[in-house]
């Protein structure tokens, strides 16, 4: 897996002088079921989350406020995409490393994501990623 098979997913959008509406449904909009939701808020300034990679588990990343980068690395390309919009979703295979910088203040993340948490689907180090992803090619 590899950072050009994650892609911007442009959500549903039901305009509304009311006020607009984004929806979302597994297997649908997203490719995957949705077992678990999350969400990032109260970011404080300067502060930097993610720095981790997944075996497994697939992600929606969608900015439901405000803004943040997040960058994605397969152990040979990046890329750096800047969220700020709710009706637009990085979809994050597994096998990447990810990292979430500059929050705007009042930022919200929110994750749709294909698996419950499980720490073993985890990779914390960078480098047993990258072992990991290039011995995969
Ligand atoms: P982590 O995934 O490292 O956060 P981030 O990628 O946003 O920087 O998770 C931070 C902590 O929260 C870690 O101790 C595990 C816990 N956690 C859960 O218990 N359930 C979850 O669904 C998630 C995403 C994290």
């Amino acid at each position: 897996m590899a950072v050009s098979d994650c892609r911007l997913i442009d959500l549903p959008r039901i305009q509304d002088p009311r006020g607009n509406l984004t929806f979302i449904e597994g297997s649908s909009h997203v490719p995957f079921d949705i077992k678990r939701v999350y969400y990032l808020y109260d970011v404080p300034g300067g502060a930097e989350r993610g720095a981790h990679g997944h075996r497994n588990l697939q992600q929606l990343v969608v900015a439901m406020s405000g803004s943040f980068d997040l960058i994605i690395d397969d152990g040979r390309d990046k890329r750096t995409f800047h969220m700020n919009r709710s009706y637009f979703g990085l979809y994050v295979c597994p096998m990447i490393w990810r990292e979430l910088t500059n929050f705007s203040s009042g930022a919200v993340c929110m994750v749709l994501a294909s698996e419950r948490y499980d720490e073993k689907d985890y990779y914390r180090d960078y480098a047993e990623f990258l072992r990991d992803a290039q011995g995969a090619r």
